[in-house]
């Protein structure tokens, strides 16, 4: 039997509570008000089937400022730490009736793997070993003692853990919430820079009221012969995009020679084909960017290389790139400009199988008149219907 327990037994509760019997307790006497405000956050529970120690510990702890709860069944204590999770701190007596303290924690651990555990032994040889210790998280262990400084002193050490521990959550916390801002600045700038862009390719085609649209529509021509040749929902979008985004060039060039009625110059012509390169240097800088840029760069390339900016030729050319070339070709040839009418679709039809081979990729130009000779009553329809609604932009 321990020789504290004796003691409590012989004395009744008020007795401990003299400052006489308690005074012996050199770590008591050294609580401050920091240090017992800071006790007062956390919540003790105490398990002992011993009353005495029980009681002892009640007066002592809720002296140092602890939130106490004591239980003399374990089976209490871990249905109220079943049901309460906010107990910080968990003091348990190891040899107990009906089941060992060791016992208890393995089954406090399935649901509770926070609280800070400290076992009480009685003497130093009966201490559980340190792989058990391991095992069930338990932070630490000490002798019952006539004063429980050793306890006490735990306790102090645990609150201090407790107590950084709170910082570094509230750091993380800060952490997290500063990446969540961070990502939402993310967001708003992309969707203001999208804007921009956004605003800048309806500027080009605005630049001349016969390429009015033609984004838009080259972007609808590439998705239909994308879905006509079956590509992944990715490829579609990228040709979507890269559609809307493929002359965004334009932006830098001169508007005397975009809207120019008469035939252009060489030197104006030099001045033309520098758009797909000025749209790659516009977009590049952004990642969102990042998959149209060949269809940017290269949509005037044709396949026997006497295309711009770079002459590739046939399947040096991406293949995304191939169909937006075959469907800016057409509607350039289906819109009227400033010194031309439009071909008409038979006309352009028969202009894409003239250059099929030389210019474009012969799968796709068949592939695409086949869709033309199938569904052009509905594909005109949708065509109408975007210029519609762009004449109200
Ligand atoms: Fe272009």
């Amino acid at each position: 039997m321990w020789v504290i327990a004796m003691r409590l037994k012989e004395q009744k509760v008020e007795a401990i509570q003299n400052d006489d019997l308690l005074g012996t307790s050199r770590v008591e006497e050294d609580y401050d008000t920091a240090q017992y405000k800071a006790n007062s956050r956390y919540k003790v529970l105490v398990v002992d089937d011993e009353r005495g120690i029980l009681d002892s510990l009640e007066v002592i702890l809720k002296r140092g400022g602890f939130r106490f709860k004591g239980f003399s069944e374990p089976s209490d204590a871990l249905k109220e730490l079943e049901n309460d999770d906010s107990y910080n701190i968990l003091v348990t007596d190891y040899f107990m009736e009906p089941i060992h303290g060791d016992e208890l924690i393995e089954k406090i651990r399935v649901f509770n793997k926070k609280i800070h555990i400290l076992l009480l032994t009685g003497y130093k040889d009966q201490a559980p070993a340190i792989e058990t210790l391991k095992r069930l998280n338990i932070q630490g262990y000490c002798e019952k003692s006539n004063n429980f400084d050793q306890l006490l002193l735990w306790l102090y050490s645990a609150v201090k853990v407790l107590e950084q521990n709170k910082d570094i959550y509230k750091l993380m916390e800060k952490a997290m919430n500063q990446n969540e801002i961070i990502s939402e600045l993310n967001k708003s700038l992309e969707n203001s820079y999208s804007s921009i862009i956004e605003s800048l390719r309806l500027a080009v085609d605005a630049k001349d009221e016969y390429t009015k649209g033609h984004s838009d529509r080259v972007s609808y021509y590439a998705f239909k012969i994308g879905q006509a040749m079956k590509l992944t929902v990715e490829e579609l979008e990228i040709l979507t995009v890269g559609g809307y985004f493929h002359d965004i060039g334009k932006i830098g060039i001169k508007d005397q020679i975009i809207t120019k009625e008469t035939r252009l110059t060489d030197e104006e012509f030099a001045e033309i084909k520098r758009h797909p390169l000025k749209g790659f240097g516009i977009l590049e800088s952004n990642n969102m960017f990042k998959k149209i840029l060949p269809l940017i760069k290269y949509h005037h390339e044709k396949l026997d290389g006497t295309g711009y900016p770079e002459g590739l030729k046939d399947d040096e050319i991406p293949f995304l790139v191939r169909i937006i070339s075959v469907a800016d070709s057409f509607d350039a040839m289906m819109s009227k400009r400033s010194y031309r009418d439009e071909l008409g679709i038979e006309k352009a039809v028969s202009e894409l199988r003239k250059c099929s081979g030389t210019q474009f990729d012969p799968k796709i130009v068949e592939e695409f008149i086949k869709l033309i000779a199938e569904k052009w009553t509905e594909i005109n329809e949708e065509v109408e219907e975007i210029d519609r609604k762009l004449a109200n932009i």
